[in-house]
C-alpha cells in the first residue's frame, strides 16, 4: 500500500460524516455514488442549521443586523470559493444552481452573443448531457453546430483527432475534466493550450473534479469553470461559474429581476457590476455558506494524503474486478480518478443495481446521463462504483461480496 495512505486516518474521517453510519436493508451502508453527490461532513449540516437559526435574512438589501450578518457570511462564501479557485477576483464567481446552470449560463449568454452560422462548438464524446445538450440549443439559435472529440475504447481523449477539427471557425471546446461515466481525466491543460491557439474559448466541466484535488483557474487559463457544490461535499442547488473578467464583463445578462440591474426604467435599464449582473433573485443564500463550510472543512484537511487514499482504493476495486470471471471494466483510461464502471456477464445493470442495493451497497447504474458514450461502446449502461476519500478497502471488498452473491440470481 502507498506509504501516503498511512497518513490518512479514514476511519476518524467518517466519523465527521453522520450518515456513513446509516444502515439500509439491515446492513451498514456502503456510500458508492460519488459521483451522482457526495455526502456531508457534520461541519455543513451544521452551518445550514446554523444560519436558518442565527442568521436568516435577505442578502444585500436590508438594513438590519441580520441582513448584513447574511451577507457578510454569503460574500464571506464567495471570497472562499474565489480563494479555492484561485480565481483572481471575487467579482468573476458567480453563483449558479449547479454545474448544468452554469454550463446553460454560458451556452445561452455567450453562445447566443458569440455563435454565428458555420461556428463550430467541440464537446467530447464522453461528455455528460449537460454539456452537449445546452450547446446544441445555443446552436440550434445561431446556426452554429456541435462537435464530438473522438474517445477511444478505453475512454481517452483523441487529442491527435482534436488537433484535426480544430481551426478557426471553432469558437468554444466545452470538455469535462472528469469524465463521470468512465472516470477518465482528461488532459484539459493540453486542450486549453491547444484550442487557444486557435482562438477557441474553453469551457471546463469540474463538476467531477473538485472533490478530488485543487483546482486553480489562472495556472489553468481556462475561460469558464463550472461546478457544483453537491459533488464537492456541500449542498444541492448551488453551484459556481468562474469566468474571465472580459468575457463576463462583455456577456449579456442571463435572467432579469432584482439584483441584477443597476436602475430600472420604462425608457430603458442598466444592469449591476458583476457578478451580480448574472445573479437575478433571491440566492440560495444558506447553500452558499454552507458551500463555504465544505471548502473550509477541506482546508483543514491533507488534501493530498485523501487524494492518494482515494487512488489506492479506486486501484484495489479495479484489481478484484479483474481478477472477477466475467467481469469487464468500462472506461480504463491511465489517468482515472474515483470512478469504476462495470458490466458484468449475463446480467443488466438495473438488476445488479437493485440486488446491491439489498445488501446495503448504493452504486449508480445505467447510461449515466452519457448516452453517446453508452451507444459508441454499444452498451445500455453500466454499474458505476464511484469513491471518495471517506470509502475503505474494506467496503471494497463488501462491494465484491454482494456482487458474488447477487451473481447467484443469475
Ligand atoms: N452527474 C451525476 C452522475 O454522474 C448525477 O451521477
Amino acid at each position: 500500500m502507498n506509504k501516503r495512505v498511512n497518513l490518512f486516518d479514514v476511519e476518524r474521517v467518517r466519523e465527521d460524516f453522520p450518515i456513513l453510519r446509516e444502515t439500509v436493508n439491515g446492513h451498514p451502508l456502503v456510500y458508492l455514488d460519488n459521483a451522482a453527490t457526495t455526502q456531508k461532513p457534520q461541519a455543513v449540516i451544521d452551518a445550514i442549521v446554523h444560519y436558518y437559526s442565527h442568521d436568516n435574512s435577505n442578502v444585500h438589501r436590508g438594513a438590519h443586523t441580520l441582513a448584513a450578518r447574511a451577507t457578510e457570511k454569503f460574500e464571506g462564501a464567495r471570497t472562499k470559493v474565489a480563494e479555492f479557485l484561485n480565481a483572481p477576483s471575487t467579482q468573476q464567481i458567480l453563483w449558479t444552481r449547479g454545474t448544468t446552470e452554469g454550463v446553460n449560463l454560458v451556452a445561452s449568454s455567450w453562445g447566443r452573443s458569440n455563435l454565428k452560422a458555420g461556428d463550430r462548438v467541440l464537446v467530447s464524446a464522453m461528455e455528460h448531457h449537460s454539456n452537449i445538450v445546452p450547446w446544441q440549443m445555443a446552436a440550434a439559435a445561431t446556426g452554429a453546430s456541435v462537435e464530438a472529440i473522438p474517445v477511444d475504447e478505453t475512454g481517452t481523449l483523441d487529442m491527435t483527432a482534436l488537433n484535426i477539427l480544430l481551426d478557426e471557425r471553432v469558437k468554444m471546446v466545452s470538455l469535462g475534466h472528469v469524465s463521470n461515466a468512465l472516470g477518465t481525466v482528461n488532459p484539459i491543460e493540453d486542450v486549453i493550450a491547444l484550442a487557444h491557439k486557435f482562438g477557441a474559448r474553453v469551457l471546463i466541466d469540474g463538476a467531477q473534479a473538485v472533490s478530488h484535488w485543487p483546482v486553480d483557474v489562472q495556472a489553468l487559463g481556462c475561460d469558464f469553470y463550472v461546478f457544483s457544490a453537491h459533488k464537492l461535499f456541500g449542498p444541492t442547488g448551488i453551484g459556481v461559474l468562474y469566468g474571465k473578467r472580459e468575457l463576463l464583463e462583455a456577456m449579456p445578462p442571463w435572467q432579469g429581476g432584482g439584483e441584477m440591474i443597476e436602475r430600472v426604467s420604462f425608457e430603458g435599464t442598466t444592469y449591476n457590476q458583476l457578478p451580480y449582473k448574472f445573479e437575478a433573485g433571491t440566492p440560495d443564500i444558506a447553500g452558499a455558506i454552507a458551500l463555504g463550510a465544505a471548502i473550509d472543512y477541506l482546508n483543514q484537511m491533507d488534501r493530498t494524503a485523501a487524494a492518494a487514499h482515494e487512488q489506492a482504493v479506486l486501484e484495489y476495486a479495479q484489481e478484484q474486478a479483474s481478477a472477477e470471471q466475467g467481469i469487464r471494466l468500462v472506461g480504463t483510461a491511465t489517468q482515472k480518478v474515483s470512478v469504476m464502471s462495470f458490466l458484468v456477464e449475463g446480467t443488466h445493470p438495473n438488476d445488479l443495481g437493485f440486488l446491491l442495493d439489498q445488501q446495503g451497497v448504493a452504486v449508480r447504474t445505467g447510461h449515466h446521463c452519457a448516452q453517446p458514450i453508452m451507444e459508441q461502446y454499444c452498451i445500455p449502461g453500466t454499474v458505476r462504483a464511484s469513491f471518495s476519500f471517506y470509502n475503505t478497502m474494506a467496503e471494497v471488498d463488501r462491494l465484491f461480496a454482494a456482487l458474488r452473491k447477487a451473481r447467484e440470481f443469475f
